[in-house]
């Protein structure tokens, strides 16, 4: 499927396998969020624009690629997603970081909007949505749709791992939005969590239940 990638270096697949351990205690579980979108963010990063600069060495001037223009907002969907934060802060420390709460009504599934708070000028950046889950794909879409109604155009969607469903329902609604995924598990159980998944991402890394 076109902009829908499948980052499986082994030690991402490593990482998700002891995300998913039941037995995984909350300090590990976040440490593990965070590196986990770190090595994400490596791969899906790569198509950043650069322009060359000129610099001087110890030796001599230089023209030499620095990231270019209006660079990152990190755009986490609250909770889970501040979980990846830091993972991609770590690579673009200069990145600006916006907010998207949701939450999933428990009966319906469908998300609730609570909190949208965007870096200015958001059309002029590449914006990462991040959120450890995909699954039915409704807040997924939801976050899109606020971003774009806000003027975002350059959206890149970070989860870590994601059902089948919530990747037709993402790619439909947005088909340029590029989506890149941990590991594509088997599908959604009655109460729409990822099977196996890992469980409810957000109280799992902020100790919650
Ligand atoms: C979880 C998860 C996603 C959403 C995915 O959040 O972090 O945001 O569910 O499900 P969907 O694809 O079916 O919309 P939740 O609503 O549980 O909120 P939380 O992060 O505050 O726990
Ligand atoms: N949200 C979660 O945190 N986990 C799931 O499996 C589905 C939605």
């Amino acid at each position: 499927m076109e902009n829908v990638t499948i980052l499986d270096h082994p030690l991402i697949q490593h990482k998700i396998s002891m995300l998913r351990d039941k037995n995984t205690g909350t300090n590990e579980f976040r440490n593990l969020i965070g590196e986990i979108a770190m090595l994400m963010g490596f791969e899906a990063l790569r198509d950043l624009p650069l322009m060359d600069v000129e610099v001087e060495t110890p030796i001599e001037k230089c023209m030499t690629p620095v990231l270019a223009g209006k660079k990152l907002a990190v755009v986490p969907i609250l909770r889970a997603g501040l979980g990846m934060v830091n993972g991609i802060l770590a690579l673009v420390p200069s990145a600006k970081v916006g907010h998207i709460g949701l939450y999933r009504d428990e009966e319906t599934h469908e998300p609730h909007e609570y909190y949208c708070k965007l870096p200015s000028p958001i059309e002029l950046r590449t914006i990462v949505v991040t959120d450890p889950m995909l699954a039915t794909g409704g807040s997924a879409v939801a976050a899109v749709d606020f971003i774009k109604q806000h003027g975002g155009r350059h959206i890149k969607f970070m989860c870590i791992i994601a059902a089948p469903e919530g990747v037709n329902r993402l790619h439909e609604a947005h088909p340029d939005v590029q989506i890149y995924i941990g590991h594509l598990d088997r599908c959604l159980n009655d109460a729409a969590y990822i099977c196996p998944g890992l469980g409810d991402a957000g109280d799992r890394i902020f100790g919650t239940k």
